[in-house]
């Protein structure tokens, strides 16, 4: 087991303290999603965490440590740490016989951990082999520092083995989970490791594929909008998509080749607004990310958008606001991704109304969605589509083909907000 003289040694050192399967061809794995909102940590969390991330996004390459430097600890403990006000879960089974742990899904990083509660720690079991490693990653609005265990993973009824999995020792910003699932690029896991070496560590999705449990090295996911504070209505499948999930083709489009957002899902889009198409965000790149609640759009697009709505800096919860009447008019925003365009329409752009009293909102008021990234475009990450906006459409992460595949669903046109 770990040893904590070391750790402290070391923190010195480094300056800082399913849905029912419908017919397939192929192998995969479909898990159901919890969505769940939590406001406790307080009004402007929700902003204040995706602004955090956004940051921590942009700032990962000069984060990373290199060789005998952990230069991310400091990062990690120079930032507010902010919980997640809404998130995406799943229930993964660690270790033989396993323990369960709810882990939040994340598209926008690679690393899988355990045990961010103190209640629910991960268990070492018959099946457990302590690396000597150590795991660390910075979320910007929270961080994780764990023992690297190889392990099991049992997700639905398959069992994964040799998964590298964290073992939490210290972490900050998760109060409502058990961890993380790190479904993103495996090129995230870079530096993750300390000491510290070169190599990637293989996501759940890579091991699931090269051990034969699935047939492709792809994710799929499906959130959808509830008004609900806690409602299991999602669906994350591993290897293959559900077309009960989606109507009409999946567009896919390559990752971005742009820094930094290529080492993400990273995409590239315009923004148009209204019936007369004007211009929110001119064809940049960004990414699409499970772990950031809003859609952020750069500096210079969210005060275009800010004009063409009329939407009020609302003190109570950081968010946009608009009088029911202003709400009236407000027009869908369209997505040009690849040569596909989505919609998205007025009801996807607002907050669920019957929440807005848990984000400190009033029921007088209708709640945007749309926020500030926190700096201009042309910067590399001009958006970031999280999952108020995944909640309007299926997407597709596919890692063999380095592509990004997105459809509408039965949520896109839905009014349920
Ligand atoms: C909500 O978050 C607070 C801290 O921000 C935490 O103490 C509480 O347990 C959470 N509630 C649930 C239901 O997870
Ligand atoms: C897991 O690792 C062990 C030891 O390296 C190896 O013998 C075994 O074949 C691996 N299992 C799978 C499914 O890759
Ligand atoms: C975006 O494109 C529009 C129309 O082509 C152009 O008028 C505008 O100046 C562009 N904005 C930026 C920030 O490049």
């Amino acid at each position: 087991m770990f040893n904590k003289s070391f750790l402290v040694i070391l923190l010195l050192a480094t300056g800082a303290l399913s849905s029912p399967l419908i017919k397939r061809t192929g192998k995969s794995i479909t898990l159901p999603v919890a969505r769940r909102v939590n406001i406790t940590g307080g009004a402007h969390s929700l902003l204040k965490h995706d602004q955090a991330r956004a940051k921590a996004i942009k700032e990962r390459k000069a984060n990373i440590p290199t060789h005998g430097k952990a230069k991310s600890f400091s990062a990690a403990f120079g930032v507010p740490i902010t919980n997640q006000v809404v998130d995406y879960a799943v229930t993964v089974g660690v270790g033989n016989p396993p323990t369960a742990f709810n882990l939040l899904i994340d598209t926008g990083s690679s690393n899988t951990w355990v045990g961010a509660q103190p209640t629910n720690p991960f268990v070492i079991s018959s099946s457990s082999q302590d690396t000597g490693n150590l795991v660390e990653v910075i979320y910007g609005s929270g961080f994780v520092l764990g023992e690297q265990f190889i392990d099991q993973l049992t997700i639905g009824d398959v069992v994964i083995e040799n998964q590298s999995l964290g073992a939490a020792i210290l972490n900050q910003g998760f109060t409502d989970v058990d961890g993380i699932i790190g479904i993103g690029p495996t090129v995230l896991t870079t530096g993750t490791l300390f000491p510290a070496t070169d190599d990637l560590v293989p996501t759940v999705t890579d091991n699931a594929f090269a051990q034969g449990l699935i047939d492709a090295d792809l994710v799929s996911v499906s959130f959808a909008p509830t008004q609900d504070l806690s409602s299991t209505n999602g669906e994350l499948i591993f290897g293959d998509v559900d077309p009960a999930k989606f109507v009409g083709d999946i567009h896919f489009v390559p990752i971005t080749s742009t820094v930094p957002a290529n080492e993400f899902v990273g995409i590239d889009q315009t923004i148009t607004y209204g019936a007369a198409a004007t211009p929110i965000l001119n064809l940049t790149s960004g990414i699409t990310d499970t772990g950031t609640t809003l859609l952020l759009i750069a500096s210079d697009a969210f005060a275009a958008y800010q004009t063409v709505t009329g939407g009020v800096p609302d003190d109570d919860t950081g968010l946009l606001r608009l009088t029911p009447e202003q709400f009236g008019n407000l027009e869908s925003l369209f997505f040009n991704i690849g040569d596909a365009t989505f919609e998205f329409t007025p009801n996807a752009q607002i907050f669920p109304r019957a929440l807005n009293t848990a984000i400190g909102g009033s029921d007088d008021f209708v709640y945007l969605i749309v926020n500030d990234i926190g700096s201009l475009s042309g910067e590399g990450l001009d958006f970031i589509d999280g999952m108020t906006f995944q909640e309007r459409f299926f997407t597709v992460f596919d890692s063999t083909n380095s592509q990004f595949g997105i459809a509408n669903t039965v949520n896109t046109f839905a009014t349920p907000n």
